[in-house]
């Protein structure tokens, strides 16, 4: 089966040089950990597939594939097994946890991740977790699955709790990431009401947590905050040009005010705060339905439909690899920068650009697997959407010097590894 190849993908830097580990030392927290080790949590399939046929030869056959599947990561793997005859999966837990750290207590910190069953949570969670933190999340599954974080589920350094941040919560905690809201345009349009309430009353009730367990808080807000800027690029003493009433005001605006309500609480209170602004992030499991552009474009090409641009494709955007977010947001959790602190990849395409390079690496990809398309896709333009924002891209000066963080990964890089996933999973049958 190709998904097999992805145990084989090597990463390459800017420079050229292979990566193998993501995260860094420092402010005294070591965000260190081996790609491999990340990688046999989202990247390899989680299930055989072996068509049942009740002739007792079943299970040496998935014993074997499974085998295959994981690799050296077999033993903390789930054995969770495909029927393709009746498109059904039978679950089982993991037989052993992946290896965390062991962390002396005075290193170990208590840390609740809101949100942190969606895309950019789960492979934070992810990172604490191999790291050796103990990490509890809070996520009412509006957009986020509890399949992205099930494989810590049962470990002793980990708690799921269905919660609605628009409910008080209290628990014991070190460090709170507040990244509970949906950050797609049509799941935070699906109710613009409600996502005005989440980022007001959720980052309240949050601020109110950090107030009474002098926690750390650090709030996931965005260049959304920057509207359709007339500065390029934009730094975070831009104020913005947003549309209040527009179909995008209920996230742009419910972001502004956190940040308001962030800074109250620093300002009056004392709060330990921290406020990344966070720029385009793309990585595995990413909604591939959610209207995204860079999952739609690989859906998109690796279905073989044609690819579809909104507006006419000279509108650019940076796109970031989410290991370089979770880095970002580690960096700055730590560090003593209060002040907000975009975290972004600056290199600028343009979409139509963007699109001709996904369908670039798409036709590697299948090309290397062996699975040529009969036709190659096309690029075709659409009406663009109202107050999708003509230019955005980071000054990231503030993350370099402040931090110390830059982005590792080129687009390509982060590209390659998204069209891999995507595929394993429409080989699994689950996308
Ligand atoms: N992904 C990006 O490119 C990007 C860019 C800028 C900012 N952000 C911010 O990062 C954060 C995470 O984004 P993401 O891309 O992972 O989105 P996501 O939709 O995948 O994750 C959001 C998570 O929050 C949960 N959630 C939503 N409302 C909630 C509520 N009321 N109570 C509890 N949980 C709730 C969802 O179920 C989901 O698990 C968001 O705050 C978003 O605004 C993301």
């Amino acid at each position: 089966m190709s998904s097999l190849k992805t145990a084989s993908i090597r990463t390459l830097d800017k420079n050229g040089r292979e990566i193998t580990t993501v995260g860094f030392e420092r402010f005294g927290f070591d965000s260190e950990v081996s790609l491999d080790a990340l990688r046999s949590l989202y990247l390899r399939p989680h299930y055989v597939t072996v068509a049942s046929k009740g002739d007792g030869e079943d299970d040496i056959q998935q014993l074997e594939q499974h085998a295959k599947f994981t690799k050296d990561a077999a033993a903390y793997q789930s054995k969770s097994i495909y029927h393709s005859d009746s498109h059904s999966i039978s679950y089982t837990t993991l037989s052993r946890f992946p290896p965390v750290k062991l962390l002396p207590p005075s290193n170990r910190k208590r840390v609740l991740v809101t949100g942190g069953a969606g895309f950019v949570g789960s492979h934070l969670v992810d990172r604490l977790m191999l790291l050796g933190h103990e990490v509890t999340v809070l996520d009412n599954f509006f957009t986020g699955s509890k399949t992205t974080v099930s494989h810590w589920v049962g470990h002793p350094n980990f708690e799921l709790v269905r919660h609605d941040v628009v409910e008080p919560f209290m628990i014991e905690c070190d460090q709170i990431y507040h990244l509970a809201c949906p950050a797609s345009p049509p799941h935070y349009q699906f109710n613009a009401v409600k996502t005005v309430k989440t980022s007001f009353m959720g980052t309240y009730n949050m601020l109110g947590l950090a107030k009474r367990t002098k926690a750390r808080f650090l709030i996931s807000s965005t260049s959304e905050v920057y509207g359709d800027p007339e500065v390029h690029p934009q730094p975070e003493d831009y104020w913005g040009h947003v549309n209040p009433i527009g179909p995008r005001a209920c996230y742009d605006e419910g972001k502004r005010v956190a940040e308001t309500l962030t800074y109250g609480y620093h300002r009056q209170d004392g709060v330990d705060v921290r406020v990344a602004r966070i720029f385009n992030t793309y990585g595995p499991r990413m909604n591939p339905f959610d209207g995204r552009v860079v999952s739609n474009f690989i859906v998109q090409a690796l279905r073989g439909e044609d690819m579809t641009v909104y507006g006419d494709g000279k509108q650019t955007r940076s796109f970031q690899y989410i290991h370089d977010l979770v880095d970002g947001l580690i960096a700055l959790m730590n560090s003593d920068e209060t002040r907000p602190v975009n975290i972004g990849n600056s290199d600028e395409f343009t979409i139509g650009e963007f699109a001709e390079l996904v369908r670039e690496i798409v036709e590697k990809v299948q090309k290397e697997d062996g699975d040529l398309p009969t036709r190659r896709v096309q690029i075709v333009y659409k009406p663009i959407p109202t107050d999708d924002p003509q230019k955005r891209r980071p000054d990231t000066t503030r993350a370099k010097t402040s931090l110390g963080w830059q982005p590792k990964w080129t687009v390509r890089m982060g590209l390659e590894e998204m069209v891999r996933y995507y595929k394993a999973k429409m080989l699994e049958g689950s996308l």
